[in-house]
């Protein structure tokens, strides 16, 4: 993983094994069950990655041998916020990582003429305030969605929020940043630009048409 030099709190996850699946999801050849499945495998990978900072406490376990002082997760708690609905595709690979985390759902499609987020649902874990955030969507285009996101998730007291995409285009991450300065940003890949119709080229074409076969 490194961070993008433009911007520090922009993180490029460099693994092959996520470059590699990367590969396939973006293949419009690839049907909706694999899209489906390298979805929730690449979103297992970023969230290994995207943890990596969480703080450990010593515990005791006594061994079949012995005795010994071993590392646990020191009282983490994580809520995914999937945007809705492409970013559901993620939800069940990071929870099998991290069984204990909540889900919060936030709904917002992106208006097909003027390209705003339009909001139409919003339900968060209750201790929102007190939990690390992985916001979830595998497209991160003009921003819009994923700026608006962080604001409702800020006006319901979310402090420590992390945005986790698969495919990133230079405008969208220039309006997080913008707008969102502590916010972290994790993605595979950071792709070339937005075409007319604010499709990320190369990109992948429709994230949530594809992993749920809409189109
Ligand atoms: C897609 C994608 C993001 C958003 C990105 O969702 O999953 O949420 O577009 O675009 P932006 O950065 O320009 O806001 P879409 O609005 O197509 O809704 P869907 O997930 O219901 O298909
Ligand atoms: N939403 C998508 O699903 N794909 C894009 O390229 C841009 C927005």
């Amino acid at each position: 993983m490194k961070s993008n030099t433009q911007y520090p709190n922009v993180m490029v996850m460099d693994h092959p094994l996520i470059q590699h699946k990367l590969s396939i999801l973006r293949d419009v050849g690839t049907g909706a069950k694999v899209f489906r499945e390298l979805v929730k495998e690449l979103a297992m990978l970023m969230a290994f990655e995207a943890t990596r900072g969480f703080q450990l406490t010593e515990t005791t376990v006594t061994t079949p041998i012995t005795e010994t002082t071993t590392y646990v997760l020191a009282g983490k708690k994580v809520a995914v916020i999937p945007i809705l609905r492409a970013g559901l595709g993620m939800v069940e690979g990071i929870l099998e990582l991290i069984p204990a985390a909540r889900v919060g759902h936030v709904g917002l499609y992106r208006d097909p003429e003027t390209l705003q987020p339009v909001e139409y649902y919003c339900k968060l874990p209750e201790d929102i305030g007190e939990r690390d955030i992985l916001i979830v969507d595998p497209m991160l285009a003009t921003g819009g969605s994923a700026a608006a996101a962080v604001q409702f998730l800020r006006e319901r007291g979310a402090r420590s929020i992390n945005l986790l995409v698969l495919i990133a285009a230079p405008e969208g991450i220039e309006e997080v940043v913008k707008n969102c300065e502590d916010v972290c940003i994790y993605t595979c890949c950071v792709d070339s630009h937005l075409n007319d119709h604010g499709y990320i080229v190369p990109g992948l074409g429709d994230a949530g048409d594809r992993l749920f076969g809409t189109k």
